[in-house]
């Protein structure tokens, strides 16, 4: 009961910090439409450099922090406008009324690229439409453990497909004008204390695991701006951490936007602004003119390192044609039926049939005559995970009304709500006489949120209520709506169907009936590996052990503050084994693997071939590439999509690997019958791994095996490449 009066009151300040700034005060921002006195024909880094020569220090500062919560400061002497943020990967969460969309997660669940930049796309129209010019997403994150509060607001546990799904979403968005800001870096695998836990992490494992989506986003995407997370990495604050924010990001990668810091997450002034860090926000606690022009008199600043970060800024907005244009571009809704319409594609494309036996889904209309539908989570179905990801679903369609709305007025539906006590003798006797029973099970969003971590389990009362609904009726169907995945092994064999609904948005509940219809032909997989047991994880081996537990101490006020205590090392003892990787490698049984999902029909993966067998490795050091095609058949009786999953494995290396790696995919549709050829390109990247020993990557010669299928544990067909 504490733990929920500590939630509440996070959830309350975390509202309430939102709230405090202009933009979720329910104002709308004003039209307004300042530009800066330049050619803007000529180059972003020319006119930044013509602004930065007529600023004077103390303007120059005053760029480097926030106000407003959301906002980077104008500097009206030289018409520079104000130029305001918005969270976040799930929608326009501040500046009133917007679409909610599937939350990142859900997203990635999808593995469909177009779905990806539909969604961001649309999240951009309304960031124009609204005057907002940052948007502070997507989360790239790695789902590290099966808790962490945030997995929700990321895209799972492998960095390819976080990466490959973070491309098309930044270039949407930033093809409207609109900065994507990837975070956050580096290595915030848990909300449990983010302020405190220093993430110790090995080259090899960061280089391999926790940077390569962030990686793909600077160099594929193109995103012009990073944030650095809360927590320190390897001892060092990621807000002043000089190999982040320098070596790895800008010298290595070529990263050329500019760094922003989290919310509260500075813990001093040289040490940022000597790393690559460029703005703080929500103001400036230690990016302060008093603080900066202490540290120039005393010769420990210069004013070089205050041209770098406003350089970053200035070139970064004219370059985004922010400095010529109105705030606000009315060509765009604020929100639409057309935008919710994409919400809804992308919560179809998202849900995961995990079980399904006997056939039981699709619900045959023709045949019900009667469902009950059980559980708070089917009337309050939570559309967002809790925190700054969380968009404010208008009108949200719940699993209950969806349910009502798809079974139409011949189906009788009766609604238990069951939510604390036990069944009354009625409404045991409504779920016996019922067709089917559906019971919605899964987290609010106060107890799956940013700031602290989850629980592993489903609430005690959801798993009984499942066992209690399934002695009842033999025809049960569980929804999950969580964004991870949760302990299914003490009911799972009493239930002939489950369904991985994630958090859907605001269209939600209509996608969830549409799959229980049939009117949808489920095509979702999952971005994370389901364990049987909690340790199964090889990652929970060096994490805290209640993950759940809060404590008021390491939660006052939202983020934190780490002065009110020491901080804490979490060594990443796992390594490269997180999810799949360790799974696979270690012959551990999966309850539902990496990549797996059901459909209402069936496929065949066949006549795997590679436009080479044997290639001498100086050839993909050269930049050429190895051609994978695969015949996928629709073998089934309805229209359908498959995700062909394309896994490489390196048997012989002189560093130990994991068992596989996904290095390709892609979503197909067919018709019944139908076939198609896909051809997936491999390169360098799809072999080598990191030698730490030598500090580069390297692909070894001898013979790899590349494998393709509709999981991680369901390979169809498998071919040896040759490396010379
Ligand atoms: C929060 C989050 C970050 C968000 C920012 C602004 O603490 O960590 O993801 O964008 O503050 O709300």
């Amino acid at each position: 009961m504490f733990d929920q009066l500590i939630k509440q009151t996070v959830q309350n300040q975390m509202s309430a910090d939102a709230n405090s700034s202009f933009a979720m005060s329910g104002n709308r921002l004003e039209d307004s439409h300042i530009v800066p006195d330049v050619d803007h024909s000529l180059p972003a880094e020319k006119n930044a450099e013509i602004i930065l020569q007529q600023m004077t220090l103390e303007e120059k500062v005053n760029m480097l922090g926030g106000e407003d919560n959301l906002a980077i400061k104008a500097t009206e002497r030289l018409k520079l406008p104000k130029v305001w943020c918005s969270d976040a990967s799930a929608g326009v969460r501040c500046f009133q009324r917007a679409t909610a969309f599937p939350v990142p997660i859900a997203m990635a669940a999808t593995w469909n690229r177009n779905l990806l930049d539909q969604a961001g796309e649309t999240i951009a129209k309304e960031c124009r439409a609204k005057g907002v010019s940052i948007l502070l997403g997507p989360g790239v994150n790695i789902y590290r453990v099966p808790t962490c509060g945030r997995n929700f607001e990321y895209m799972g546990e492998d960095p390819f497909l976080a990466g490959e799904l973070a491309i098309p979403y930044i270039k949407a968005v930033q093809r409207m004008g609109v900065i994507t800001t990837v975070k956050h870096f580096a290595c915030n695998n848990s909300d449990y204390d983010r302020h405190r836990i220093n993430s110790k992490v090995d080259e090899r494992t960061l280089q391999e695991i926790y940077y390569p989506a962030f990686k793909t986003a600077v160099q594929r995407g193109g995103t012009k701006s990073v944030m650095s997370s809360y927590n320190p990495v390897n001892g060092s604050w990621a807000s002043e951490n000089h190999e982040l924010l320098t070596r790895i990001l800008r010298d290595e990668w070529g990263f050329d936007g500019f760094v922003i810091s989290d919310w509260i997450s500075l813990y001093s002034t040289e040490g940022p602004l000597k790393a690559g860090m460029d703005l703080e926000m929500p103001k400036a606690d230690f990016l302060t003119f008093k603080r900066i022009k202490e540290l120039i008199n005393k010769g420990r600043l210069t004013e070089k390192d205050i041209d770098r970060p406003v350089r970053n800024l200035l070139k970064t907005f004219f370059e985004m044609g922010i400095y010529n244009r109105p705030l606000k571009d009315h060509q765009y809704p604020e929100y639409s039926e057309e935008h919710s319409q994409v919400s809804l594609d992308t919560a179809r494309e998202a849900i995961v049939l995990l079980k399904n036996e006997n056939n039981l889904l699709p619900l045959n209309r023709e045949a019900i005559t009667r469902i009950a539908v059980v559980g708070k989570m089917a009337k309050e179905t939570t559309t967002c995970g809790g925190g700054s990801c969380c968009i404010k679903s208008f009108e949200p369609v719940s699993i209950l009304e969806g349910i009502r709305a798809v079974a139409g007025d011949s189906v009788e539906i009766n609604y238990i709500e069951a939510d604390l006590n036990r069944l009354t003798h009625s409404e045991q006797k409504m779920v016996e006489e019922a067709d089917v029973a559906v019971v919605a099970v899964g987290f609010t969003s106060q107890d799956e949120s940013e700031c602290y971590d989850k629980s592993w389990e489903l609430p005690y009362l959801q798993s009984r209520l499942i066992k209690e609904i399934a002695a009842l009726n033999s025809k049960t169907i569980v929804t999950l709506t969580t964004g991870t995945g949760v302990e299914t092994e003490s009911w799972l064999t009493q239930v002939p169907a489950l369904m991985h609904c994630f958090f859907l948005g605001e269209q939600g509940g209509k996608a969830v009936a549409e799959v229980l219809f049939g009117s949808v032909n489920p095509s979702g997989k999952l971005p994370f590996t389901m364990a049987k047991k909690w340790a199964d994880f090889e990652s929970v081996k060096y994490y805290v052990k209640k993950p759940d537990k809060i404590s008021v101490f390491r939660i006052i006020g939202p983020q934190g503050k780490p002065k009110f205590r020491r901080i804490r090392d979490m060594e990443y003892g796992e390594k490269l084994m997180v999810g799949y990787r360790h799974f696979d490698t270690n012959r551990v049984t999966p309850q539902f693997p990496f990549g797996f999902g059901l459909s209402f029909t069936s496929f065949e993966l066949s006549q795997l071939s590679l436009s080479e067998t044997s290639i001498p490795v100086s050839r993909l050091t050269e930049g050429d590439k190895i051609a994978a095609t695969i015949k996928i058949k629709n073998t089934g009786q309805r229209a359908g999509s498959e995700v062909v999953q394309l896994y490489v494995k390196d048997p012989e290396s002189s560093l130990p690997r994991p068992d596989k790696e996904l290095k390709g995919f892609e979503k197909v549709h067919l018709l019944p019958g139908e076939s198609k050829e896909i051809t997936l390109q491999l390169d360098f990247s799809s072999f080598a791994f990191f030698d730490d020993n030598k500090g580069q990557w390297i692909a070894e010669p001898g013979e790899f095996q590349v494998m393709v299928g509709n999981s991680s544990r369901n390979i169809a067909e498998k071919a040896i490449l040759k490396l010379g």
